[in-house]
């Protein structure tokens, strides 16, 4: 495991807690792979378009009969994907914007979920294409959400695992505006549970959301 992707969606770009904890992870796993190396993909400073019919157009066409635009929208496409096929570690750093993930997310997805590339569709259904990673999925948001009214770590995890991304981590630091108390402790338990996760990438104790108030784990 020498490349860790980390993606980053923030607008608070270095005030951002998300981006803090995403980072966090990021040296401290770095500590553990001397020579390994980290990118990151901020996808607030670098928005990636919407998939619009021309966009999505290009990514039908047949590559020998797509035009100079339409090669040039792939091309797009096609290097971040490169870049997730690249990485062994995926960290991604999730605010909750309007009770669900950053739209630019969002268009990122769009953007990774490519047919016959990152994904197929076999007679036993879909198959994820980018197998052999593990992510980490690393959200903040300002309240606090129990399971099944968390739209984020699930929908995330789903689509990780739909392109075969299925060894999954979840780290929540939520409760961030209710009190300055409730922003300490969400945060101190989000950082307690990076460090858990980056010295046994086994994860013996649990799969599930770490960091969250009990009441609230939802992964
Ligand atoms: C546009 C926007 C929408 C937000 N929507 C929600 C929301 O629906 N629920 C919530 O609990 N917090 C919401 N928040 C608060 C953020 O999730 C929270 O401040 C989080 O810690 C931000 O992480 P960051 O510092 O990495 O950007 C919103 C923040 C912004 C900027």
């Amino acid at each position: 495991m020498n490349t860790l992707l980390k993606i980053q969606t923030s607008l608070s770009g270095d005030a951002s807690e998300s981006s803090r904890l995403a980072t966090r992870y990021a040296e401290q796993w770095l500590a553990r792979h001397p020579g390994g190396r980290v990118l990151t993909r901020d996808l607030a400073r670098d928005p990636v378009p919407h998939l619009t019919a021309e966009r999505f157009a290009a990514f039908a066409a047949a590559p020998e009969e797509r035009t100079v635009a339409q090669r040039a929208i792939v091309g797009e496409s096609d290097a971040l994907i490169a870049e997730l096929q690249a990485a062994d570690v995926v960290v991604l750093a999730v605010p909750m914007h309007n009770f669900s993930v950053p739209s630019t997310l969002r268009a990122y997805f769009d953007h990774v979920a490519r047919a016959g590339i990152t994904f197929r569709y076999t007679a036993a259904g879909p198959e994820g294409l980018l197998t052999g990673k593990r992510a980490v999925v690393i959200v903040t948001r300002g309240g606090y959400y129990p399971e099944g009214a968390d739209l984020q770590v699930p929908y995330v995890r789903q689509f990780l695992g739909f392109v075969g991304i299925t060894d999954v981590d979840a780290v929540v630091a939520e409760g961030l505006a209710i009190s300055a108390e409730s922003r300490v402790a969400g945060l101190e338990r989000a950082r307690q549970a990076i460090a858990t996760l980056v010295a046994d990438p086994g994860r013996t104790p649990s799969r599930q959301a770490a960091g969250s108030t009990p009441e609230s784990v939802a992964a």
